[in-house]
């Protein structure tokens, strides 16, 4: 070959190089989003794994702690918020929301990670569930032990949802919640533990997989609707209607929904006891907040289970909304975007229906 000749080819190879990505040192792009929670908390003792004070290392602390995300992933750090997860509110997840999505349009960013508190990360995760709007990986992650405690779960965690988002095999299957190795799909997915790091749990469907060396194994998908095939948009939305959630026991007092329609509430999620069903005392009382254009979902104090419409309860004739196996704090995620779009009942039990 000629002096001449092995320049040109030289030139060629290194030319194709970044097109095709042979030989280049090119990882996906992950964007992670720290909100707080326990992923960020510190105690004074390495053995306090409870106690501790949540949301007080910053994202760049967190990702140090796990150096092999450089091998996984280029990450795109951001502290969008920086707070213990039961001070979220529908005011941030819509600000979490419209940073998601602006972050996936990004043609560069392959999935997003966010780290959230565990005590409402179910919520943020299904409401990221109903209004993404791309068929990215979102992982949402958190920890049980704070990052001072020593076997604390956030690292391997944080590492496990970043893999996760890389991942091509993660897209189209909606928002997963990354928990103890294990991968949930936001809908169906509840913390049912106050402190063991295996609290996550899917009670009427399991997981959708697990995390083996950085690599998702998916035993199933999720069916219900989600991300991109929703009807939810919240790119001009700076609120969401308020919706309140009242807990069903013996001898629940009518006055209850007196003081959720206090809140100017539009609608009200009952976590009913059994399969959603009301005492003669309060049905009057929700019939009568029905009547008056305040729309009232039927959920289950269970934890798991479907609630049936026209069960236990005529829905029919009191136009009351049943949420299938929604949790009550999930049917309220649900039913506060739905009613950003209709305040129609048979529409809205269809959305209950198909989400
Ligand atoms: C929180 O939800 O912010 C505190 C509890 C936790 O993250 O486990």
């Amino acid at each position: 070959m000629t002096h001449a000749l092995r320049v040109l080819v030289f030139l060629l190879l290194t030319l194709a190089l970044p097109v095709t990505g042979f030989g280049a040192d090119k990882k996906p792009v992950v964007a992670v989003l720290a909100t707080g929670g326990t992923i960020a908390g510190g105690a004074e003792s390495d053995t306090a794994t409870i106690g501790y004070k949540a949301a007080v290392f910053g994202v760049d602390k967190l990702l140090a702690a796990v150096p092999s995300l450089g091998r996984v992933a280029d990450i795109r750090a951001e502290q969008v918020f920086q707070l213990a997860s039961e001070n979220m509110t529908p005011a941030h997840w819509l600000v979490l929301g419209k940073r998601v999505n602006q972050a996936l349009k990004d043609p560069d960013v392959a999935g997003v990670v966010i780290t959230h508190g565990t005590d409402t990360l179910e919520e943020t995760a299904y409401f990221l569930n109903l209004t993404v709007r791309s068929d990215k990986p979102v992982v949402i992650t958190g920890s049980m032990r704070p990052a001072t405690a020593i076997s604390a779960d956030g690292p391997i965690n944080l590492f496990n949802a970043v893999c996760l988002a890389a991942s091509p095999e993660a897209r189209g299957k909606g928002v997963f919640i990354l928990m103890n190795d294990t991968i949930f799909a936001a809908r169906d997915t509840t913390k049912t533990n106050t402190f063991r790091t295996d609290t996550f749990a899917a009670p009427d469907t399991g997981p959708l997989g697990v995390m083996q060396l950085g690599r998702p194994l998916f035993h199933r998908l999720p069916v219900r609707a989600h991300t991109v095939s929703t009807e939810f948009d919240i790119a001009t939305l700076t609120s969401l209607p308020q919706v309140e959630i009242l807990y069903g026991y013996a001898g629940s007092h009518p006055a209850q929904v007196t003081g959720a329609l206090a809140t100017g509430a539009r609608g009200i999620v009952n976590a009913g006891t059994g399969n959603g069903s009301l005492p003669d005392a309060s049905k009057q009382a929700f019939a009568g907040a029905s009547a008056k254009g305040v729309v009232v979902v039927r959920a289950s104090r269970t934890g798991s289970g479907v609630v049936t419409r026209n069960g236990e309860v005529d829905d029919d004739a009191l136009g009351f909304v049943a949420a299938g196996n929604l949790t009550a704090q999930k049917a309220r995620v649900l039913l506060a975007l739905a009613l950003t779009v209709t305040a129609d009942r048979a529409r809205i039990q269809k959305m209950f229906d198909t989400y």
